[in-house]
């Protein structure tokens, strides 16, 4: 579906796969953060049950196709992931579609701050990591309403790296080592921001999240369903869960992830990343496939 132009396709064919092979996992796992509503989505959707219901109890959130038009048009960092954790422990967006965000590593963890004003932070983390303010760099989706924080942070001197979506690629990129951004910054996905808070537990760094209602109706929605609007949302807060894992793999190409290959005319290549908080271990899984077995196996339906 890489390149063809229809994102709900694209979308759908990833919800499948994943959905085929989540059912083979032993685990009691109820979808937190997923395709939607049961009534718009028929797989994945929030508080479905999935697994063959023995223990582990997990919650899942999941975002199969993780930038639907960067994979439709053929372009850089779409990626499939998942994460579980304890249940109970996953923070659930409920009506919040956005969320303002702000990610960094481990060693700037203690300057990220949402409410300090960001020309501010960049000269901070410029400080801190010894170099000129003009070399740091920020990474954001280009959107309108990042208009001011633009101009703050360019007046500021430092750098800015858009891109057209996919903020978990950023989050993650954001928290490496030997990163070529020092921070993400702005308003995403709020299921983007709890997946990606996952990977921070697991990778190290952090991750601070706030809601951010797009209108009085949903300010008011979250309002009337206990949300507090001003917290400021720590990844340990968006997933509470001591024992998570989050995974990762390239759909297309990305700065993280290499994206699937097709090799000859019946394999394929995938790059992706596995890892678990409590032992902080990160795997990277460069795995090959023989597509006409996968599609033996799965009926058909993938590969
Ligand atoms: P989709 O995979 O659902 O298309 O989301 C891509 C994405 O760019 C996320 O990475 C990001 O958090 C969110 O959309 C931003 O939303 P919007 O495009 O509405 O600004």
């Amino acid at each position: 579906m890489v390149g063809m132009g229809d994102k709900e396709g694209a979308d759908q064919a990833a919800v499948d796969a994943m959905r085929l092979m989540l059912d083979t996992v032993r685990m009691d796992g109820v979808v937190v953060i997923g395709e939607g509503e049961k009534d718009e989505a028929p797989m994945l959707y929030n508080g479905e049950n999935i697994g063959d219901g023995s223990p582990p109890a997990v919650d899942i959130a999941v975002d199969p196709l993780e930038g639907t038009t960067l994979a439709a048009k053929g372009m850089p960092r779409a990626l499939a992931v998942i994460a579980l954790s304890e249940r109970g422990t996953m923070f659930d967006p409920g009506p919040c579609v956005y969320m303002e965000k702000i990610a960094g590593a481990r060693d700037i963890a203690d300057l990220l701050d949402l409410d300090r004003p960001l020309g501010e932070t960049v000269r901070l983390i410029a400080e801190r990591r010894g170099r000129d303010v003009r070399d740091v760099m920020v990474v954001m989706l280009d959107r309108d309403r990042h208009h001011d924080a633009i101009d703050e942070i360019r007046q500021s001197g430092a750098r800015i790296q858009l891109i057209p979506h996919g903020d978990v690629s950023a989050a993650l990129l954001a928290v490496s080592d030997n990163s070529p951004v020092d921070i993400l910054w702005g308003v995403g996905g709020t299921p983007e921001g709890v997946i990606s808070a996952a990977a921070v537990k697991c990778i190290g760094g952090q991750l601070l999240g706030r809601l951010w209602p797009r209108d009085e109706a949903e300010r008011q929605a979250a309002l009337d369903a206990g949300y507090d609007l001003e917290r400021v949302l720590s990844a340990d807060e968006l997933v509470a869960g001591e024992n998570c894992f989050f995974s990762a793999t390239g759909v297309t190409d990305g700065d993280v992830l290499q994206g699937v290959r097709y090799v000859g005319t019946g394999g394929a290549t995938t790059d992706s990343l596995v890892m678990r908080s409590r032992s902080g271990t990160v795997r990277r899984v460069q795995a090959t496939h023989d597509r006409a077995k996968l599609r033996a196996i799965t009926g058909g339906r993938t590969g």
